[in-house]
């Protein structure tokens, strides 16, 4: 035993086991054998700040949705790809809509708990590995945050150039980031300081999660704001159409297929 976590899949387990508080199908986690235990997912970054979030709005139902998620649902349409579907609660919310959407995710377990609650076309993989299975579709969703897919300079371009790809055209990807600068939390500006210092972006954050005895790799997650992120979309097939910060610092992104791409 090294104190270091067993690497695994940490969002599958994580929301097994919200999902069994939640519905009560399957073992729940229990203090003592006996007391329901609270689901946390934490989240460790790489100056030692560690967090805690209750996993169970992953599975929140849209009566407990932000309104930015309503909005976004709203302004989906065509054929959707949901990337990084988690436990599928925007993705069932489309179905119903009559909205045909796939769920991506490279977590199995995430899958499984989407698959078990009703999503119909779920697959397990990146945006890169997904071209190859030579589906096109017209909205791509990053939504729970997930515009921290975008990792940074280096990853971005190749992740928008792969979604670009599984584009048809006049597609539309529709992300929700939060702008990390409002703060005057020393903890974090100092982190945005020290990460601008090394040739980062203010808000790229390195970050493993945990989950009892499992852990990830470490790895590279955005917060940026909206004029960041028109720097990083621009010079690639996308255009920064609209951002919605009407619940700032959170934003809607929407970015079109350029014109003959
Ligand atoms: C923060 S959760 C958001 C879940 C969901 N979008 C929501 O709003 O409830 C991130 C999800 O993205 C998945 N994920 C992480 N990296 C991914 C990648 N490179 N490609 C696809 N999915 C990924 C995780 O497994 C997890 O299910």
């Amino acid at each position: 035993m090294t104190g270091e976590p067993r690497l695994g899949d940490v969002f599958g387990e994580l929301l097994r086991d919200a999902y069994a508080v939640h519905t009560g199908i399957g073992p729940r986690p229990l203090v003592g054998g006996r007391l329901p235990r609270p689901v946390i997912e934490i989240i460790e970054r790489d100056d030692g700040l560690v967090n805690g979030a209750p996993a169970a709005h992953y599975l929140d139902g849209p009566e407990h949705w932000q309104p930015y998620d309503h909005r976004a649902v709203d302004r989906t349409r065509g054929a959707t790809l949901d990337v990084g579907v988690g436990g599928g609660r925007i993705a069932l919310v489309l179905q119903e809509r009559g909205i045909p959407v796939t769920g991506l995710d490279t977590s199995p377990g995430a899958l499984r708990v989407s698959r078990h609650r009703g999503v119909r076309d779920l697959v397990l993989g990146t945006v890169d590995e997904h071209v190859a299975d030579g589906r096109r579709y017209d909205t791509f969703l990053l939504l729970g945050n997930n515009l921290g897919l975008f990792e940074g300079r280096e990853r971005a371009p190749a992740f928008l150039a792969a979604l670009a790809a599984l584009a048809r055209p006049g597609a539309q990807v529709i992300a929700h980031g939060t702008d990390p600068y409002g703060t005057t939390d020393p903890v974090h500006t100092g982190y945005h300081e020290h990460n601008r210092r090394r040739g980062r972006l203010g808000g790229q954050l390195r970050l493993r999660l945990r989950y009892r005895e499992l852990g990830t790799e470490w790895f590279d997650y955005l917060v940026c704001s909206a004029e960041e992120l028109a720097e990083l979309v621009r010079g690639t097939g996308w255009r920064l159409t609209d951002v919605d910060d009407r619940d700032a610092p959170y934003y809607l992104a929407t970015l079109r297929l350029a014109a003959g791409r």
